[in-house]
């Protein structure tokens, strides 16, 4: 982010904290719960979300070397990620072409061939059948190129590898991302590295969880023991990028930069930025390193999560306890708020609620909500 424009949003945010005001919308508004407990409306975001839309799956560093892989699923889907011997990544449905059979069973390795653990059909990292026992007898005229394991999109970009379940070949990231491919970029991300990952799952709607991280009007009352202190009290900006969101969470010192020269102001020491990677991406950005948060939507009221700690690589080992007092406070504060999720999903169910309200100051979550409804519309 160059510097005439980290100044502008620290500036509107130093000028709401001395009038004491928070980032406000026009209006407040009301959003249906339907969108959190029906299965109905959950299906209709899976055709449109889920399936077509490209989703950061995994860091680089994930797949370090020829043959490294890595299984993963994707809106219920079982997927193989790949890094073939001629280094580029590949994403293939874990499904064996014979009698589809999962293919490959440790969640991660090194290997030159997948071999399934059925009959021992064999493919190569580039999909590539390449093993068929008894081929000559059993299956007469086969032809192997019509047997390569079934692939979906995949780009390898500014260190992160992205998939989709649509047709087109090419994921084309930078275009998806617009506007903010220049901030994701500008993480450099392909120098940095997997400091530690945990996943959980949980009997909430993962729209509870992207909420969350777009309003701080929660964070002096639920995470009062964590991360209260570290920020302003409801404070917070946001910038809409077509469906993307970036928002600006001021820390608590924001004041200091008054004292100090325009040149040196750094948004990343006096501000954590959110970047919402619609739908189910967030990056979280802090001074020295990245909570990247994934949402994998298992059913409405089901959501599996997963939290990785993305340092730079070079000091991952030498700041091991640093990283490791990070990892813990944003798994601390991870469980309030699943608490909090599941305690609303749970009253959805009550029928207490027909709407639930977003305040003028979480105007991000209903501009999340508006991106949802544009892409509903367009899948009709
Ligand atoms: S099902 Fe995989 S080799 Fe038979
Ligand atoms: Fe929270």
């Amino acid at each position: 982010m160059n510097d005439e424009l980290q100044n502008e949003l620290l500036d509107e945010l130093i000028e709401l904290q001395a009038e004491k005001q928070p980032y406000l919308d026009e209006h407040w508004v009301q959003t249906s719960v339907d969108r959190y407990s029906s299965s109905e409306y959950f299906e209709k975001e899976v055709r449109a979300l889920f399936l077509p839309l490209p989703r950061m799956a995994l860091h680089s560093s994930e797949l370090p070397e020829p043959g490294s892989f890595k299984r993963i699923d994707h809106a219920g889907r079982p997927l193989l990620l790949v890094r073939g011997q001629d280094s580029n990544v590949r994403a293939f449905y874990n499904v064996c072409r014979h009698r589809g059979a999962q293919l490959v069973g440790d969640e991660s390795g090194c290997s030159r061939r997948f071999s399934c653990p059925y009959h021992a059909w064999t493919w190569n990292t580039q999909g590539e059948l390449v093993g068929v026992p008894h081929e000559k007898s059993g299956f007469p005229g086969l032809d192997r190129s019509d047997m390569g394991l079934r692939a979906v999109p995949c780009e390898e970009n500014a260190g992160w590898i992205w998939i989709s379940h649509r047709n087109e070949e090419q994921l084309e990231v930078a275009c998806f991302l617009g506007e903010l491919y220049a901030d994701i970029a500008g993480l450099r991300a392909e120098h940095l590295a997997i400091y530690a990952s945990d996943s959980w799952e949980f009997n909430a709607n993962w729209k509870l969880i992207i909420e969350g991280g777009i309003e701080a009007y929660h964070f002096r009352v639920a995470h009062r023991d964590t991360i209260a202190g570290l920020f302003l009290d409801n404070l917070s900006s946001y910038r809409c990028f077509d469906n993307h969101i970036r928002s600006v969470l001021p820390r608590s010192h924001l004041a200091e930069l008054a004292d100090a020269p325009r040149t040196e102001w750094d948004i990343r020491t006096h501000s954590n930025l959110v970047y919402t990677l619609f739908p189910t991406n967030q990056l979280l950005v802090q001074e020295d390193h990245i909570a990247w948060i994934q949402l994998e939507p298992l059913a409405a009221d089901r959501t599996r999560l997963r939290l990785s700690t993305v340092v730079p690589e070079a000091e991952l080992v030498e700041r091991e306890q640093h990283w490791q007092k990070n990892h813990d406070l944003t798994v601390r504060t991870l469980k309030e708020d699943f608490a909090i999720g599941e305690g609303i999903q749970k009253g959805l169910k009550s029928g207490a609620n027909s709407h639930l309200n977003f305040g003028r100051f979480e105007g991000a979550l209903d501009q999340f909500s508006q991106a949802i409804k544009r892409e509903l519309e367009k899948n009709r």
